[in-house]
């Protein structure tokens, strides 16, 4: 290396290690300068006055959603002797129905593209037929895919040789079926250690991890009890504890509450939330039934004919159905229960900090010809609401802002249901403050805004499923 070089290398370096220290000085500054600036503005009327941040879209929600710990690409899958041929006809446009008409052959998946993020409940849904459990299946390759990749936690699975797999599947999946499969002879507290004693646990630890499971899942009390004693309920606890033991990344669910009866399957579908909330594990869950799409998917595909139609937040789907096949699906589906505050609140008319006089709260509500205001404090932290009336009492007493202020105020949170709002309007008559969990005053809802958006589209006149 030449003199010159070598004097531009060592430049370089000292250039890198120097840009690497300023970042670690610059950067927390430039974050507390933004902050400061926020929260300073947050005193001023006409600064705090701009209103919610923007409705959550697509992008944002994949920002928050953190990475993807199964990315799917190209995925297809024929059943039958010459796959090969089946596969040629879907390049050149043909149906699945056509494939199977001319070949014998079934198409189950149909060049599928999907990522799940880590830590989210991910539903595929879809009518009987159109593909769920061969998605599933083919994630811990129970079902051998055709073509296209899946890469899961960075490694193709399709990669994998026998050895490989089954360790793959030990240690990075659990998987609850409809039908519970447990094993009859064994005890509640060895069904739920078998992962466990397969990987080669002694019976202490496997013993002692799976009492902890079990009485995750409230079955204390039921480990030296046969399954054939067990409700259904209390069976897909037992399959649920079963696949949390070996700790995997990835829980696969097919239809595991179908079995049960709707009470109960509401119920397991609570826990289901609860345990998530608690272990932050990533689920893939099956299901033919909206609801409980809605109610536990994060984000939602939907399938159709081995095809997936549509991947979006329960919201997203609602609002913004793909096709009217997806439309049909949402036929009669009550909004109110999946549709969330965020999506309807809207920027506050006036808001006021709390240290305004009472006759510049009058002027503010009469310059945008409101009657009631939102009063904040420097933290734009929500204190209570004005009326104009109030405040011309408090005017004439010469009472401070303070003095008209009403602080019983009923309030949401961005994340609180439609449906739960409404029960709300009912039994006011101000426009509803959209709150945080810091009380940071994040909009207002305004209840003529409310009915419009939460009735069904006239989609399909028919309202009947388009197949
Ligand atoms: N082992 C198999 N051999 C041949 N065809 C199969 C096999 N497994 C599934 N299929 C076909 O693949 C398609 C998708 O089936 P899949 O079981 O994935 O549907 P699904 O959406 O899970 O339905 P369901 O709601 O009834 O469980 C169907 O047409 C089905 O007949
Ligand atoms: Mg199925």
């Amino acid at each position: 290396m030449s003199y010159n070089d070598t004097v531009k290398d060592t430049l370089s370096r000292l250039e890198g290690s120097l840009s690497k220290h300023l970042d670690n000085i610059f950067l927390p500054l430039r974050t507390w300068t933004r902050e400061v600036q926020i929260s300073s503005c947050a005193g001023k009327p006409d600064e705090t006055a701009r209103g919610p941040p923007p409705a959550s879209d697509e992008s944002t929600h994949g920002e928050e959603a953190g990475r993807k710990i199964i990315s799917i690409s190209g995925l297809t899958k024929v059943f039958g002797p010459k796959p090969i041929t089946a596969i040629k006809m879907l390049e050149n446009g043909s149906s699945k129905k056509e494939v199977l008409e001319q070949t014998g052959m079934v198409v189950g998946l149909k060049n599928i593209a999907l990522d799940v993020h880590e830590g989210e409940i991910f539903v595929v849904m879809g009518l009987s037929g159109s593909g769920k459990s061969t998605l599933l299946r083919c994630l811990n390759r129970l079902v051998e895919p055709t073509q296209g990749s899946i890469v899961i936690n960075g490694t193709d699975i399709r990669d994998l040789d026998d050895k490989g797999l089954r360790k793959f599947r030990r240690t990075q999946m659990g998987m609850v079926f409809q039908n519970f499969g447990l094993l009859p002879h064994r005890t509640i507290l060895d069904n739920v250690a078998y992962g466990l004693e397969v990987r080669g646990a002694r019976a202490e630890e496997r013993h002692a991890r799976a009492q902890s499971m079990i009485e995750l899942v409230g079955l204390k009390g039921y480990e030296s009890a046969y399954p054939s004693a067990l409700s259904g309920g209390m069976k897909q606890r037992v399959g649920l504890a079963r696949a949390l033991a070996t700790d995997p990344a990835i829980l696969l669910m097919d239809e595991a509450f179908s079995a049960l009866d709707p009470l109960i399957r509401r119920s397991m579908q609570d826990e289901l939330i609860d345990l998530h909330d608690k272990l932050q594990k990533t689920i893939v869950f099956v299901t033919h039934d909206l609801d409980e799409a809605l109610r536990l998917g994060d984000r939602i595909a939907i399938m159709r004919d081995g095809e997936v139609v549509q991947v979006g937040t329960p919201e997203e789907i609602l609002s913004n159905p793909s096709n009217e096949y997806v439309a049909s699906f949402l036929n009669g589906i009550d909004r109110s229960k999946v549709m969330t505050c965020e999506s309807l609140m809207k920027r506050p008319e006036v808001v006021i900090s709390r240290k305004t006089g009472p006759r510049t709260a009058l002027k503010m509500l009469d310059d945008s010809d409101q009657v009631i205001g939102f009063v904040v404090d420097r933290d734009r932290r929500f204190t209570g609401l004005v009326k104009a009336e109030g405040l011309l009492k408090a005017l004439e007493a010469a009472k401070p802002l303070a003095a008209a202020v009403n602080t019983s105020v009923r309030t949401v949170k961005p994340d609180t249901k439609v449906e739960e709002l409404i029960a709300i309007l009912v039994e006011t008559d101000y426009p509803i403050p959209v709150l945080n969990d810091d009380s940071i005053l994040m909009g207002v809802i305004y209840p003529g805004s409310v009915m419009d958006k939460v009735r069904p589209d006239d989609v399909t006149a028919s309202g009947e499923v388009a197949l």
